[in-house]
């Protein structure tokens, strides 16, 4: 039998062998899953044999990630802002740049846009996924109302668990961008209109990743350059939105500067970094 720190080793080779871009990290999520035990207490007993059951779960594991399915999709979840989220082939993987989106709004709320008035601010997440910038949102605006829209109706279906789960209050609702007049209805008295919508030009197909092209393909690319969606929703959000709400959107580094230069008419439209200080994030006040 193998002791835990072999049986990480033996996982982590195997990872590596198979391309996967973070071996060891991935290695021990898996033996996480596979044993039910934390890292540290995995780590504190690794001279310990492992049961041959958890062995044979690890395996399984391991083959399925040295496959290249995503490590979110082979365990089931996703982290994002404090919250676990389920995630599966319906929805893209939220990414860990996307929580800097959520901080963006938050700290522009903090800024002043409360001064909106007493009402609950309401707020819209367009092209929601599994939820993830709705959900966030929501945890830490209690009182404000939430709602995340979808063009498909499978990532609706699973942001609405993700909501039952972790018992947020969020409304979900299938719309075209702003084409469904529930939707732009909610719009017109948005304070916030958040979106993280698909922005990779077309031509990064042929160079994906085997993880990301596991996401769904109408989640990741968009024609002109990777701005046609982004644009329509900025255009509708310009004949929709009421003064002072602010449009906050991700994109990509190649594409936002461009986006940010078609706005006309919007206020204090600025750009900002994502960790890697990269261009990535466009905030507009209408
Ligand atoms: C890049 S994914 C982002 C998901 C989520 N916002 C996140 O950050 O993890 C883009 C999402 O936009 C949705 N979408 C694409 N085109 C849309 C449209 N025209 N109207 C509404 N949603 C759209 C896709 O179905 C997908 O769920």
């Amino acid at each position: 039998m193998r002791s835990i720190l072999q049986a990480h080793a033996e996982a982590a080779a195997r990872l590596t062998a198979a391309g996967v871009p973070s071996p060891e990290h991935d290695a021990w999520r898996l033996l996480e899953a596979a044993s039910g035990l934390s890292r540290s207490t995995l780590l504190l007993t690794g001279a310990s044999a492992v049961p041959e059951a958890t062995a044979a779960r690890l395996a399984g594991l391991v083959e399925e990630r040295a496959a290249r399915v995503p490590l979110q999709h082979v365990l089931g979840v996703a982290h994002f802002y404090g919250l676990e989220l389920a995630v599966d082939a319906r929805v893209l993987v939220p990414r860990p740049e996307t929580e800097r989106l959520v901080e963006l709004v938050l700290r522009e709320l903090a800024d002043g846009l409360a001064d909106a008035g007493p009402a609950p601010a309401t707020v819209l997440d367009v092209g929601t996924g599994s939820g993830a910038i709705a959900l966030a949102l929501k945890a830490e605006l209690t009182s404000a109302e939430v709602w995340g829209t979808d063009v498909s109706e499978d990532a609706l279906a699973v942001a609405r668990g993700n909501a039952a789960r972790l018992g947020l209050a969020v409304g979900f609702l299938r719309s075209d961008l702003l084409a469904d007049e529930e939707v732009a209805a909610l719009a017109r008295r948005a304070a916030v209109l958040a979106a993280n919508l698909p922005y990779l030009p077309e031509s990064d197909r042929v160079a994906l990743q085997p993880e990301a092209a596991a996401d769904p393909p109408g989640a990741l690319f968009a024609a002109d350059g990777g701005l046609a969606i982004a644009a329509r929703l900025a255009d509708q959000a310009w004949l929709t939105l009421p003064r002072g709400a602010l449009l906050a959107l991700e994109l990509d580094p190649r594409n936002v500067r461009g986006l940010a230069e078609r706005l006309s008419g919007w206020e204090g439209v600025r750009l900002e970094p994502d960790l890697a200080g990269r261009e990535r994030f466009l905030l507009a006040r209408r």
